[in-house]
């Protein structure tokens, strides 16, 4: 394989091809929060004509949540619009595609971002896998080693100069965009998304792990009717005391009173599901309860606890 497979400009040559394929929507103008980019961007990028340095770090080359793959059996028969904000560097996005392919779903994924990703050039790990793949590289900045992993920084020109063998680890190349539409903008002011109709909307520290809880409010209003918004929220931001307090009291005014809401109280993790959402149905006939919402100690375990008897 030529060396030049895997470099910034094939990277960045992708999004261009992507964006005249029309894969890709701007917004006409936008003006990105200061002092959000550094760890947010996984590519240097130019917003209206100032230049944001960007690089993978351990904070945008996440993995899909598992909990996701559990959520996806009770769709199992549908097609499936699922919208990711704030992918990052897309890793969640491409396991989500990775694992349509493998239970047969039919699965279009979309997302909003401040900066594109090259949907037919893809990052093959995440997390701690990728940070081994990079850690023969001198410029890894490694910031932090704590018990729960570490804090790590590189930036994009670094990863692009290594060895053809190395690269060859990190990124894959695909015929097919994994990522169906992508709108790049600042969610939720100026970016043209479609009003309603998503099934899945996932937020992995993206812009709903911010101060305003009119972006949580976007985000539910353009769920489908069988739809279910997941988040992580930030515990000292509005949104996040709104979703301890509807904990607390079994509700949460910003949803409907007919939706599920479950709050994981440990890990800062919430999902809402819409009353007809096949998730939220199961839930209601298991657990015969007025409330809605509930405090879930643990995501994962409820979920799993949930599927015990589909
Ligand atoms: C910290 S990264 C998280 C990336 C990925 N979810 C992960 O966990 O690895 C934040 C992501 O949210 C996006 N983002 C944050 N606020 C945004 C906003 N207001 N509008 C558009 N994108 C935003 C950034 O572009 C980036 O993709």
């Amino acid at each position: 394989m030529p060396s030049s497979i895997f470099s910034l400009a094939s990277y960045k040559e992708g999004i261009h091809r992507a964006h005249k394929a029309g894969y890709i929507t701007y917004a006409d103008s936008y003006v990105p929060e200061s002092g959000e980019m550094q760890f947010s961007n996984h590519i240097s990028w130019d917003i209206n004509g100032i230049h944001y340095e960007g690089g993978l770090s351990f904070t945008n080359t996440r993995h899909l949540f598992d909990g996701i793959r559990l959520v996806l059996a009770y769709f199992e028969d549908n097609p499936l619009t699922f919208l990711e904000l704030g992918p990052g560097a897309g890793n969640a996005c491409y396991e989500l595609s990775c694992l349509a392919k493998t239970m047969n779903m039919d699965v279009k994924i979309h997302t909003a971002s401040y900066t594109p990703v090259n949907p037919y050039m893809t990052l093959v790990r995440s997390g701690d896998e990728l940070l081994a793949s990079l850690s023969s590289n001198p410029h890894l900045k490694i910031m932090e080693k704590g018990p729960n992993g570490c804090s790590w920084y590189i930036l994009d020109e670094d990863v692009f100069r290594m060895p053809h063998e190395a690269l060859d680890q990190i990124y894959r190349k695909l015929d097919d965009p994994y990522i169906h539409h992508q709108y790049i903008g600042y969610y939720p002011r100026d970016i043209d998304l479609p009003s309603a109709g998503f099934d899945i909307i996932y937020d992995m520290f993206g812009p709903l792990h911010r101060k305003d809880v009119a972006s949580i409010v976007d985000a539910y209003s353009r769920l489908s009717e069988t739809g279910m918004l997941f988040f992580v929220f930030h515990e000292r931001y509005a949104p996040g005391k709104i979703m301890l307090e509807g904990a607390k009291k079994r509700f949460t005014p910003i949803f409907n009173p007919k939706d599920t809401v479950v709050v994981d109280t440990q890990h800062y993790r919430a999902m809402v599901a819409r009353e007809n959402n096949p998730l939220a149905r199961h839930f209601r006939k298991k657990f015969k309860s007025e409330f809605q919402t509930f405090e879930a100690h643990d995501m994962m375990g409820f979920l799993k606890w949930l599927q015990g008897d589909l």
